[in-house]
């Protein structure tokens, strides 16, 4: 089984690579939160993966809400894996996810990073189309190592892209997304057609279309960032920081 996380794409396509290589069940976070699904059998042969982006060198905070709720019946100590999409690094994004499992006794097994095409466009342009092409071909090594080591229940770390001092830079930079995640950021522009997708792709409700413009309903959200990159007509911004920076969906993958 597979629990996935993505909002552009990027963990979606590894997760699907992986799933492909190992024959096991997709289940995607959004839909399970949204539907309030925490409760999972697993066979006791069954791999269990956790497949999500990197956010300021930690986890999406969806990931620590599910792993708070999730009752994996008939977990017996199998092989369980995390796989982390990102820019650049996970700094020690894994290391939260095994605190975390730990908490409710199950033991990490290995930790793989892909790094993908960045998304953070409050703080960076998005790679142009050829740039993004190359970047996800170089991504291919990175899941094709991660297929390899997880069909064969290879325990350890393959993360190679951890940076140079990961716990040291979660910890610097986490703490301004956990206390943040504001959504006061997102701005809405008559561009907007009212097609409501902003809302239907929101994996924590924040957003509601009432008046038929997008409206934050909710001060903090998960910053995924996906109805600012998914909107057909580009009319979501985060301020004005994002002008110029483009938007972002991995083209290898069907939303
Ligand atoms: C809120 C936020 C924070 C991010 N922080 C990091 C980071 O610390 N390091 C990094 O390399 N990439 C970072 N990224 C980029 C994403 O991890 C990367 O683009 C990821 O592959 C997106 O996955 P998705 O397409 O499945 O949503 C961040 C993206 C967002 C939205
Ligand atoms: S996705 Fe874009 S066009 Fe559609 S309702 Fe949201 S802001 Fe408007
Ligand atoms: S409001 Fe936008 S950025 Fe925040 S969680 Fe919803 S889709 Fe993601």
């Amino acid at each position: 089984m597979i629990f996935y996380f993505s909002a552009t794409g990027n963990s979606k396509y590894a997760a699907e690579r992986i799933a492909d290589a190992t024959d096991d069940r997709l289940v995607f976070l959004r839909d399970a939160v949204r539907g309030r699904r925490y409760r999972y059998e697993v066979g006791r042969e069954e791999r269990i993966g956790f497949v999500a982006p990197t956010y300021f060198w930690g986890l999406p905070s969806i990931l620590g809400f599910f792993l708070e709720k999730l009752e994996l019946e008939g977990y017996t100590n199998q092989y369980v894996y995390v796989v982390l999409t990102c820019g650049e690094h996970t700094g020690g994004a894994a290391d939260q996810m095994a605190k975390l499992l730990k908490k409710k006794g199950i033991a990490l097994s290995a930790q793989f990073g892909i790094p993908m095409v960045d998304n953070y466009v409050p703080m960076f342009k998005v790679a142009d189309g050829e740039e993004i092409e190359r970047k996800l071909d170089e991504a291919e090594e990175y899941i094709d190592e991660a297929r390899r080591a997880i069909r064969a229940r290879g325990i350890g770390d393959y993360n190679r892209c951890r940076g140079m001092v990961p716990g040291m830079q979660t910890a610097a930079l986490y703490p301004l997304y956990a206390r943040g995640r504001s959504t006061k950021p997102f701005v809405v522009t008559e561009q907007c057609i009212g097609c409501g997708l902003c809302q239907e792709i929101c994996p924590c409700g924040a957003i509601s279309l009432a008046g038929g413009k997008p409206e934050w309903r909710k001060s903090k959200c998960v910053r995924c960032l996906g109805c600012l990159h998914r909107c057909p007509v580009e009319a979501i911004h985060w301020k004005t920081a994002d002008e110029n920076r483009g938007r972002y969906y991995n083209p290898r993958v069907e939303p």
